[in-house]
């Protein structure tokens, strides 16, 4: 099984902070194979930053980055190819930039920029017609979790952004969990036991239909071992513990195969 791990810098970094961060991560990669050995990295920088930091990245690997593969990812899409659509940018243009994979849906961009269940759908549909890994993520309110919703409101929003899809698109989809009480700066990390429902439930629905179901939402070297070993957990998406590439690799390290620590 692989493992998925991977960071979004969210609204963080100049360029040359990209290009450093990518440029340490690539020589990191190449001089120590062992931090990806049963691991598939992936990195969400800004816009701004993905044609630079794809060519820090850039040798001949699949994807981009020679670096054993890392994926680079980008934040948010456009679900139309072009257009009148003043801002934003499509799932074309991040490919050509060099993204491989799209974040959707991530809670500050249902929060703040109204993504819905819907435009969730559409840009799933659009990454998938362009041939992107679509990075879905999920999760409930603490209002929702105390009121004993959290179940119910993970399969709507999933289902509803996943509906219509073959199998086949299906098996090329992330999903990832993230309650919203758990994330960033305000949030309060997880324990274990509040995880194993929403797991259980979604491994129910998704489990090997769906290439990994991840966990996110204050991630740290000191609770990912923990997290990866919650039944059907098979990756970690990471905000600010992998802004420093040091936390990365750490990261990293922590989710490799044993051989790596
Ligand atoms: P965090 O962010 O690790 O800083 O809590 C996680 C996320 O928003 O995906």
């Amino acid at each position: 099984m692989t493992r998925w791990i991977g960071t979004s810098w969210k609204m963080n970094k100049t360029l040359a902070e990209a290009r450093a961060y990518a440029r340490g991560l690539d020589e990191a990669l190449s001089s120590r194979p062992e931090l990806t050995d049963g691991v598939q990295p992936f990195i969400i920088p800004p816009h701004t930053a993905l044609a630079a930091v794809a060519s820090e990245l850039s040798s001949d690997s699949p994807g981009v980055g020679s670096a054993p593969g890392v994926h680079l990812g980008a934040q948010n899409a456009h679900w139309e190819d072009s257009g009148a659509w003043t801002g934003e940018v499509s799932v074309p243009q991040v490919k050509d930039a060099g993204a491989v994979l799209l974040e959707i849906g991530h809670s500050e961009r249902r929060e703040h920029f109204a993504e819905t269940v819907e435009t969730t759908r559409r840009k799933v549909e659009a990454a998938l017609r362009h041939e992107l890994i679509p990075l879905l993520c999920i999760g409930e309110s603490a209002q929702i979790r105390q009121q004993g919703g959290t179940a119910d409101f993970l399969l709507d929003q999933a289902r509803g952004a996943l509906q219509g899809l073959t199998e086949e698109q299906l098996s090329r989809v992330l999903i990832a969990y993230e309650p919203i009480w758990a994330i960033g700066a305000q949030g309060r990390p997880a324990e274990v036991d509040e995880l194993l429902e929403p797991f259980d439930v979604l491994h129910e629905e998704y489990g090997g239909r769906v290439e990994a179901l991840l966990y996110g939402g204050s991630v740290t070297p000191e609770n990912a071992a923990q997290l990866l070993g919650i039944p059907g957990v098979q990756g970690l998406f990471i905000g600010r513990a992998a802004w420093s590439l040091q936390g990365y690799l750490e990261l990293l390290q922590l989710a490799a195969r044993p051989s790596a620590a």
